[in-house]
Protein backbone atom coordinates (compact mmCIF):
# COMPACT_ATOMS: atom_id res chain seq x y z
CA UNK A 1 0.00 0.00 0.00
CA UNK A 2 1.70 3.43 -0.91
CA UNK A 3 0.43 6.02 1.89
CA UNK A 4 0.56 9.57 0.59
CA UNK A 5 0.49 12.14 3.21
CA UNK A 6 0.28 15.90 2.21
CA UNK A 7 0.13 19.19 4.30
CA UNK A 8 -2.81 20.80 3.05
CA UNK A 9 -5.91 19.25 1.67
CA UNK A 10 -5.76 20.93 -1.53
CA UNK A 11 -2.00 19.52 -2.25
CA UNK A 12 -3.94 16.09 -1.22
CA UNK A 13 -6.61 17.02 -3.87
CA UNK A 14 -4.00 18.17 -6.65
CA UNK A 15 -2.10 14.73 -6.04
CA UNK A 16 -5.79 12.67 -6.31
CA UNK A 17 -6.39 14.66 -9.28
CA UNK A 18 -2.88 14.19 -11.16
CA UNK A 19 -3.33 10.84 -10.47
CA UNK A 20 -6.69 10.09 -12.29
CA UNK A 21 -5.09 12.57 -15.11
CA UNK A 22 -2.00 10.64 -15.33
CA UNK A 23 -3.94 7.21 -15.80
CA UNK A 24 -6.19 8.86 -18.86
CA UNK A 25 -3.61 10.38 -20.59
CA UNK A 26 -1.93 7.29 -20.44
CA UNK A 27 -4.76 4.96 -21.00
CA UNK A 28 -7.40 7.06 -23.08
CA UNK A 29 -10.05 4.20 -22.20
CA UNK A 30 -9.78 3.82 -19.13
CA UNK A 31 -12.52 2.52 -17.20
CA UNK A 32 -12.87 4.68 -13.72
CA UNK A 33 -14.54 3.89 -10.75
CA UNK A 34 -16.06 7.20 -9.08
CA UNK A 35 -16.79 8.51 -5.91
CA UNK A 36 -19.32 11.02 -4.10
CA UNK A 37 -18.98 13.27 -1.30
CA UNK A 38 -17.56 16.33 -0.15
CA UNK A 39 -13.61 15.05 -0.47
CA UNK A 40 -14.59 14.51 -4.29
CA UNK A 41 -16.04 17.98 -5.02
CA UNK A 42 -12.98 19.67 -5.06
CA UNK A 43 -11.04 16.68 -7.32
CA UNK A 44 -13.71 16.70 -10.05
CA UNK A 45 -13.02 20.73 -10.06
CA UNK A 46 -9.62 20.22 -10.90
CA UNK A 47 -10.12 17.28 -13.34
CA UNK A 48 -12.66 20.22 -14.73
CA UNK A 49 -10.26 22.95 -14.64
CA UNK A 50 -7.58 20.35 -16.88
CA UNK A 51 -10.25 19.79 -18.90
CA UNK A 52 -11.22 22.84 -20.08
CA UNK A 53 -7.96 23.63 -20.58
CA UNK A 54 -7.22 21.53 -22.89
CA UNK A 55 -5.11 18.60 -21.10
CA UNK A 56 -7.18 16.01 -19.94
CA UNK A 57 -9.82 14.08 -23.07
CA UNK A 58 -12.80 11.99 -21.21
CA UNK A 59 -13.56 11.30 -24.60
CA UNK A 60 -12.36 7.57 -24.40
CA UNK A 61 -13.09 7.00 -20.58
CA UNK A 62 -16.17 5.01 -19.38
CA UNK A 63 -16.90 5.41 -15.46
CA UNK A 64 -19.27 3.44 -13.04
CA UNK A 65 -20.26 5.53 -9.62
CA UNK A 66 -20.05 3.36 -6.42
CA UNK A 67 -23.78 3.96 -5.16
CA UNK A 68 -26.88 6.09 -4.97
CA UNK A 69 -29.77 6.94 -2.43
CA UNK A 70 -32.78 4.22 -3.24
CA UNK A 71 -35.81 6.91 -4.30
CA UNK A 72 -33.70 9.52 -5.34
CA UNK A 73 -33.87 10.08 -9.33
CA UNK A 74 -31.81 11.85 -11.65
CA UNK A 75 -33.62 14.87 -11.19
CA UNK A 76 -33.58 15.08 -7.23
CA UNK A 77 -30.26 16.88 -6.50
CA UNK A 78 -29.54 14.84 -3.64
CA UNK A 79 -29.21 11.96 -6.18
CA UNK A 80 -25.94 11.16 -6.68
CA UNK A 81 -26.73 11.09 -10.37
CA UNK A 82 -27.17 14.62 -9.96
CA UNK A 83 -23.97 15.22 -8.13
CA UNK A 84 -22.08 13.59 -11.04
CA UNK A 85 -24.06 16.09 -13.63
CA UNK A 86 -23.21 19.21 -11.41
CA UNK A 87 -19.67 18.41 -10.65
CA UNK A 88 -18.24 16.35 -13.12
CA UNK A 89 -20.53 14.65 -16.48
CA UNK A 90 -21.79 18.34 -17.42
CA UNK A 91 -18.87 20.00 -17.88
CA UNK A 92 -16.36 17.05 -19.20
CA UNK A 93 -16.62 15.63 -22.66
CA UNK A 94 -17.66 11.73 -21.26
CA UNK A 95 -19.65 10.01 -23.42
CA UNK A 96 -23.54 10.06 -21.50
CA UNK A 97 -23.87 6.23 -22.13
CA UNK A 98 -20.96 5.58 -20.89
CA UNK A 99 -20.75 7.44 -17.33
CA UNK A 100 -23.06 4.67 -15.36
CA UNK A 101 -24.86 5.73 -11.94
CA UNK A 102 -26.20 2.62 -10.12
CA UNK A 103 -30.82 3.12 -10.87
CA UNK A 104 -32.00 4.33 -7.25
CA UNK A 105 -35.49 4.76 -8.66
CA UNK A 106 -35.45 1.21 -11.16
CA UNK A 107 -39.04 -0.40 -10.27
CA UNK A 108 -36.77 -4.02 -9.59
CA UNK A 109 -33.45 -2.89 -7.19
CA UNK A 110 -31.99 -6.00 -7.86
CA UNK A 111 -32.51 -6.65 -11.18
CA UNK A 112 -30.97 -3.10 -11.16
CA UNK A 113 -27.94 -4.39 -9.05
CA UNK A 114 -26.94 -7.79 -11.35
CA UNK A 115 -27.44 -5.37 -14.46
CA UNK A 116 -24.62 -2.90 -12.78
CA UNK A 117 -22.46 -6.25 -11.90
CA UNK A 118 -23.27 -7.41 -15.76
CA UNK A 119 -22.27 -3.51 -17.11
CA UNK A 120 -19.12 -3.22 -14.90
CA UNK A 121 -17.88 -7.01 -16.47
CA UNK A 122 -18.65 -6.07 -19.94
CA UNK A 123 -16.55 -2.87 -19.93
CA UNK A 124 -13.48 -5.14 -18.64
CA UNK A 125 -13.74 -4.21 -15.29
CA UNK A 126 -12.93 -0.79 -13.33
CA UNK A 127 -9.25 0.55 -13.86
CA UNK A 128 -9.04 3.16 -10.98
CA UNK A 129 -11.68 3.44 -8.12
CA UNK A 130 -11.62 6.68 -6.35
CA UNK A 131 -13.23 6.02 -2.55
CA UNK A 132 -13.85 8.19 -0.01
CA UNK A 133 -14.35 6.74 3.77
CA UNK A 134 -17.38 7.48 5.81
CA UNK A 135 -17.47 7.83 9.59
CA UNK A 136 -18.57 3.48 9.82
CA UNK A 137 -16.16 2.38 7.76
CA UNK A 138 -17.97 2.22 4.94
CA UNK A 139 -16.20 2.57 1.15
CA UNK A 140 -18.92 3.06 -1.38
CA UNK A 141 -22.36 2.62 1.35
CA UNK A 142 -20.79 -0.97 2.45
CA UNK A 143 -22.04 -0.30 6.20
CA UNK A 144 -20.96 -2.68 9.02
CA UNK A 145 -20.88 -5.49 8.45
CA UNK A 146 -20.19 -5.81 5.21
CA UNK A 147 -19.21 -8.97 3.77
CA UNK A 148 -15.33 -8.67 1.43
CA UNK A 149 -17.38 -10.77 -1.25
CA UNK A 150 -20.40 -9.03 -1.15
CA UNK A 151 -21.55 -7.11 -4.41
CA UNK A 152 -23.54 -4.64 -5.69
CA UNK A 153 -26.84 -4.70 -3.53
CA UNK A 154 -29.44 -2.69 -1.39
CA UNK A 155 -28.25 -1.92 2.04
CA UNK A 156 -29.63 -0.25 5.29
CA UNK A 157 -27.83 2.98 6.24
CA UNK A 158 -26.34 3.28 8.90
CA UNK A 159 -27.35 5.49 11.21
CA UNK A 160 -23.96 7.49 11.61
CA UNK A 161 -23.91 7.83 8.20
CA UNK A 162 -27.37 9.12 7.75
CA UNK A 163 -26.22 11.98 10.42
CA UNK A 164 -22.96 12.81 8.69
CA UNK A 165 -25.00 13.10 5.36
CA UNK A 166 -27.40 15.10 6.41
CA UNK A 167 -25.99 18.45 5.40
CA UNK A 168 -27.18 17.73 1.97
CA UNK A 169 -31.20 17.13 3.59
CA UNK A 170 -31.39 20.38 5.38
CA UNK A 171 -29.20 19.30 8.28
CA UNK A 172 -32.53 16.43 8.68
CA UNK A 173 -31.26 12.98 8.95
CA UNK A 174 -34.72 11.65 9.14
CA UNK A 175 -35.01 13.29 5.28
CA UNK A 176 -31.90 11.04 4.06
CA UNK A 177 -33.20 8.12 2.44
CA UNK A 178 -32.88 4.59 4.70
CA UNK A 179 -31.41 2.54 1.37
CA UNK A 180 -29.02 2.96 -1.02
CA UNK A 181 -27.56 1.07 -4.23
CA UNK A 182 -24.01 0.12 -3.32
CA UNK A 183 -21.09 -1.80 -5.36
CA UNK A 184 -19.71 -4.55 -2.96
CA UNK A 185 -16.58 -4.54 -0.85
CA UNK A 186 -16.15 -7.61 -3.70
CA UNK A 187 -16.86 -5.42 -6.54
CA UNK A 188 -14.59 -2.67 -5.12
CA UNK A 189 -11.74 -5.21 -4.55
CA UNK A 190 -11.94 -6.35 -8.12
CA UNK A 191 -10.94 -3.17 -9.24
CA UNK A 192 -7.08 -3.04 -10.25
CA UNK A 193 -6.18 -0.05 -8.55
CA UNK A 194 -7.55 1.43 -5.86
CA UNK A 195 -7.16 5.33 -4.57
CA UNK A 196 -8.41 6.58 -1.58
CA UNK A 197 -8.67 10.04 -0.54
CA UNK A 198 -9.65 11.54 3.32
CA UNK A 199 -8.51 14.63 4.48
CA UNK A 200 -9.62 16.55 7.65
CA UNK A 201 -8.85 15.69 11.40
CA UNK A 202 -12.49 14.30 11.01
CA UNK A 203 -11.69 11.46 9.11
CA UNK A 204 -8.49 10.69 11.53
CA UNK A 205 -9.72 8.09 13.69
CA UNK A 206 -11.61 5.98 10.91
CA UNK A 207 -8.46 6.34 8.68
CA UNK A 208 -6.37 4.97 12.27
CA UNK A 209 -8.65 2.03 11.93
CA UNK A 210 -8.75 1.21 8.85
CA UNK A 211 -5.31 1.26 7.94
CA UNK A 212 -3.68 -0.16 11.21
CA UNK A 213 -7.00 -1.97 12.98
CA UNK A 214 -7.30 -5.42 11.98
CA UNK A 215 -9.04 -6.52 8.94
CA UNK A 216 -12.47 -6.87 9.67
CA UNK A 217 -16.11 -6.88 7.85
CA UNK A 218 -16.94 -4.48 10.35
CA UNK A 219 -15.10 -1.89 8.72
CA UNK A 220 -15.37 -1.73 5.11
CA UNK A 221 -12.05 0.30 4.72
CA UNK A 222 -9.94 -2.48 6.41
CA UNK A 223 -10.54 -4.92 2.93
CA UNK A 224 -8.36 -2.55 0.77
CA UNK A 225 -5.19 -3.82 3.08
CA UNK A 226 -6.48 -7.27 1.15
CA UNK A 227 -5.46 -5.68 -2.30
CA UNK A 228 -1.76 -5.27 -3.96
CA UNK A 229 -2.63 -1.95 -5.91
CA UNK A 230 -3.61 0.21 -3.45
CA UNK A 231 -2.80 4.41 -2.99
CA UNK A 232 -3.91 6.34 0.44
CA UNK A 233 -4.03 9.93 -0.01
CA UNK A 234 -3.90 12.09 3.07
CA UNK A 235 -3.55 14.94 4.58
CA UNK A 236 -1.85 15.58 7.84
CA UNK A 237 -4.69 16.08 9.41
CA UNK A 238 -6.73 12.78 8.46
CA UNK A 239 -2.81 11.18 9.20
CA UNK A 240 -2.80 12.47 12.49
CA UNK A 241 -3.39 9.20 14.69
CA UNK A 242 -1.34 7.14 12.45
C1 LIG B 1 -20.91 9.15 1.07
C2 LIG B 1 -20.53 8.20 -0.04
C3 LIG B 1 -19.19 7.57 0.24
C4 LIG B 1 -18.17 8.62 0.63
C5 LIG B 1 -18.63 9.38 1.83
C6 LIG B 1 -17.61 10.41 2.30
O1 LIG B 1 -21.38 8.49 2.20
N1 LIG B 1 -21.48 7.17 -0.25
O2 LIG B 1 -18.77 6.86 -0.91
O3 LIG B 1 -16.96 8.00 0.89
O4 LIG B 1 -19.82 10.00 1.47
O5 LIG B 1 -18.13 11.68 2.27
P1 LIG B 1 -17.35 13.02 2.47
O6 LIG B 1 -16.30 13.10 1.40
O7 LIG B 1 -18.40 14.06 2.27
O8 LIG B 1 -16.77 12.97 3.82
Amino acid sequence: MNIIVTDTSDQAFRYAASMIADRIRSFPTTVLGLATGRTMESIYRLLVQQHDGGALDFSGTTSFNLDEYVGLGAADPNSYRHYMREHLFAHVNMSAERAHVPDGVAADLAAECARYEAAIRASGGIDLQLLGIGETGHIGFNEPPSAFDSRTRVVDLDEVTRRQNSAMFSGDPERVPERALTMGVGTILEARHLLLVAVGEGKAAIINEALNGPISENVSATAIKLHDNVTVILDKAAARSR
